[in-house]
């Protein structure tokens, strides 16, 4: 990696040559001389929404390493009950993911966790694998020490707690309506976003393995692949399968308003060489209305030029309509119906743009650019993706035109490799969280990553632009659902998927049993 990508990385930032110079400089020394594992930026302190805390190096220990002055506390484990009466159990589901914090009160909540996939080793069967995948929201509190914790009382459990699982029947609205009047359940939930209006979207990603891997049988693929919107207070709603918004690998969701207050929801569809799509409401948003993405616009993104993203390099780009209004499309689907159940091919049609898997979306609260993690297409040469940028003609969400900026490269270079989880904290600091591949991590090219890792990037102030490490994963696990709570005390991980194939973890090891788990954890400044 040459000092380009870093001086356009800075140079988006907005710093100076000097400042590059200076950090071109201490760039020399970023490799520990004894060890390969990066050191970049390890010991530079900053002022976070959580708390001030030291930058930390690369690991490869198995734990969640964190600067010395915070700590966590596991709230859920792969193999915890989250309702455990006489009546009923359930258990906390597998690989936990996206994370939404939902205040009941200051000092109680709900977490609303995704479970993206299973080990069909670990779980055996499709009646046992149903129920620990789709989404378990349950009920937290802070205990004297103003740390948040499971709610262990059976009659509040009763009240909150429960599971929309790969058995829960749900409405299905939007063209597809027509086809299926409900559908099945959801599985394979990756990210997803809260909505203006009380609920939360859930984004059904790699559905495919639970057909081709984990081998179930009777499965109807058209029945996965959507957003899901539940009511997370309503114990027992109905959940609903918006078929407006395409069918893809939804990695997740971020919700933006239009200058009209049209509502605006970004996806990525997580697979090398596809696409970034937005879907814009037909109705304008307003305190009273709940129903606001079962009509409207599907666009996808289409730039300017053949893109390598690789390199730094910026541009403009349009949102093309994926409608039956479009005369190319009427001439091969017969539907819209049709049409959104091959969402990718209407895409490819229209020559959306290919990029190098979207992962996550998010929409900055200080300047409404859109950034989203690219996270690698090997097929193209880029093992380290990129944040990627989209900025909207006049700043309105609802514009049909942006100008684009492929900004921050991942690489030794920037600290960071294979970004996957991206969100911005209050203070518009942007928090990524990588994602490299249990077969890799560690080996050749990304040997100065060490463990996947939650970086910090602050957008102003003395370290502006620097990518600092905010926590080291336990072996083969990502960190993801990056989730504050209401007051920005608390950080909300998941950790996912220690141990993953090619690595060997015994995290968290409860109860000294040597296991790895899956696991929600809580961190807080101590
Ligand atoms: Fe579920 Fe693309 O990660
Ligand atoms: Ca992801
Ligand atoms: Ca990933
Ligand atoms: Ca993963």
């Amino acid at each position: 990696m040459n000092s380009f990508n870093r001086r356009d990385f800075l140079k988006f930032l907005g710093l100076s040559s000097t400042a590059l110079v200076l950090n071109s400089c201490s760039s020399l020394s970023f490799l520990n001389s004894e060890s390969s594992l990066s050191q970049l930026n390890s010991g530079l302190s900053l002022k976070s929404v959580l708390g001030e805390f030291k930058a930390i190096a690369a690991s490869e220990l198995d734990e969640l390493v964190l600067d010395e002055s915070f700590t966590y506390n596991i709230i859920r484990s792969w193999g915890d009950k989250i309702l455990n009466s006489k009546s009923k159990n359930i258990d906390f589901g597998y690989n936990n993911d996206y994370i939404e914090f939902l205040p009941l009160n200051e000092k109680e909540a709900l977490l609303f966790v995704n479970h993206e996939s299973v080990n069909p080793l670990e779980v055996i069967g499709e009646k046992a694998q149903s129920k620990v995948v789709g989404v378990s929201i349950f009920k937290i509190k802070q205990n004297s020490s103003s740390e948040w914790v499971f709610d262990e009382d059976l009659t509040e459990q009763e009240k909150y707690n429960w599971t929309v699982d790969a058995n829960r029947i749900c409405k299905v609205s939007g063209p597809v309506q027509e086809e299926y009047a409900e559908m099945k359940g959801t599985l394979a939930n990756c990210s997803g976003t809260k909505t203006l209006w009380g609920t939360v979207l859930t984004c059904e990603e790699n559905y495919h393995n639970f057909k081709d891997l984990y081998l179930w049988q009777d499965f109807d693929m058209n029945q996965y692949g959507w957003i899901v919107e539940i009511d997370p207070y309503t114990k027992n709603s109905i959940p609903v399968k918006h078929t407006a918004l395409g069918k893809m690998a939804h990695e997740n969701a971020a919700l933006a308003l239009a200058d009209n207050s049209q509502v605006v929801v970004y996806m990525g569809d997580d697979k090398a060489n596809e696409h970034i799509y937005k879907f814009v409401s037909d109705k304008v948003f307003n305190e009273n209305d709940k129903d606001y993405l079962s009509k409207g616009k599907l666009y996808v993104a289409k730039f300017d030029k053949s893109l390598d993203f690789t390199k730094a390099e910026s541009g403009s780009g349009t949102w093309e309509l994926l409608s039956l209004e479009n005369s190319t499309l009427k001439k091969i689907f017969k539907s819209e119906a049709e049409l959104l159940l091959e969402t990718r091919k209407a895409a490819k049609l229209l020559k959306a743009s290919p990029t190098d898997r979207p992962e996550s979306i998010t929409v900055s609260p200080k300047s409404k650019e859109v950034f989203i993690a690219l996270t690698n297409n090997y097929d193209k040469g880029n093992d380290f993706g990129s944040i990627f940028k989209i900025s909207e003609s006049g700043q309105d969400h609802g514009s049909l035109s942006f100008n684009y900026e492929n900004f921050a490269l991942g690489g030794e270079e920037t600290g960071f490799t294979c970004p996957d989880n991206i969100q911005f904290a209050s203070d518009n600091s942007l928090w990524i969280a990588t994602d490299i591949s249990g077969k890799a991590i560690n080996k050749n090219q990304y040997k100065f990553h060490g463990n996947n890792s939650l970086f910090v990037i602050p957008l102003e102030g003395e370290h502006s632009g620097k990518a600092l490490r905010f926590a080291s994963a336990p072996n083969g696990a990502e960190l993801c659902g990056i989730c504050f709570d209401e007051k920005s005390q608390t950080l909300f991980l998941s950790v996912q998927h220690p141990g993953e194939i090619g690595t060997n973890s015994s995290w968290p090891n409860l109860n000294n049993d040597k296991k790895a788990r899956s696991s929600v954890v809580a961190i807080q400044k101590k």
